[in-house]
């Protein structure tokens, strides 16, 4: 999917129910989330990743950290406890604006609109750490990749970056996802069809690969993480900047 289009999804999606768009459960759809239930899942969340990273001698501390495709702000919130500076990037401008509306949940966020193919919105070596979680699943590598290359670049030295990425479908077939996407897409194209998630993935040996030679990250520890669903195996791979 074009990033003008995906933009355009997240937007109309976010403007009708944003914290379903972000945790789609069923029996959450139409406003049904309890705010301090959504927001407690990411406080857990970021906890349970803390934990997993102190297994293997990575503290979660430091001046800044950054959400990326940060939504709501249920992650950035519990960053902000952990980091002098969480920062937010999302490319929906209404998912930042219920960010803006919690603020209070958090300590010092910062939260930016970034509808660009790069990131030159983060300065270079100003970030101790860098987190996504189910986002880069509906970005197409096309826009993932570069966007891993600017967070590798906005990372210190020694910097951690941790993102879940699904690898590859386990039920049903990639040809026939990508035909229903391009029929959703076609739709669009004529003003009908709904908004809709689109769901990519990178196989796990090539995005370490690409990572490691292309982006100047090394690869440190990866977990099984279904956040994708049961049809795709999905990763939550850790990287480390040299
Ligand atoms: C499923 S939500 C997850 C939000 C947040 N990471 C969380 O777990 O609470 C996906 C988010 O990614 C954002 N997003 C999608 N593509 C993006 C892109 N290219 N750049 C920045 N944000 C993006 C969407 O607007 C949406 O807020």
């Amino acid at each position: 999917m074009r990033l003008s289009r995906l933009q355009k999804n997240f937007e109309s999606l976010a403007s009708a129910d944003p914290l379903w768009t972000v945790l789609s459960a069923k029996d959450k759809k139409g406003g049904k989330w309890d705010p301090e239930e959504f927001y407690q899942s990411g406080e857990d969340c970021i906890r349970g990743l803390q934990e997993r990273l102190q297994g293997i001698g990575i503290p979660m501390t430091g001046h800044s950290a950054l959400d990326f495709g940060c939504g709501v702000g249920r992650l950035t919130f519990p960053l902000s406890r952990r980091f002098d500076l969480a920062i937010g990037i999302d490319i929906s401008a209404s998912m930042l604006e219920a960010a803006r509306q919690n603020a209070h949940r958090g300590r010092h966020c910062k939260f930016i609109l970034n509808t660009e193919k790069h990131l030159d919105c983060l300065d270079s070596q100003s970030l101790d750490f860098a987190y996504s979680d189910i986002v880069f699943q509906h970005i197409a590598p096309r826009y993932s990749k570069p966007y891993f290359r600017e967070i590798a670049r906005a990372l210190k030295p020694g910097g951690t970056f941790v993102f879940q990425l699904p690898s590859h479908l386990i039920h049903g077939s990639p040809l026939g996802k990508r035909l229903n996407y391009a029929a959703k897409a076609l739709l669009q194209t004529f003003g009908l069809g709904p908004a809709y998630f689109e769901m990519n993935a990178i196989p796990r040996d090539a995005l370490i690969s690409f990572l490691e030679r292309q982006a100047g990250l090394v690869h440190v520890a990866d977990w099984d993480y279904p956040a994708a669903g049961p049809n795709w195996q999905s990763y939550l791979y850790a990287f480390q900047k040299l």
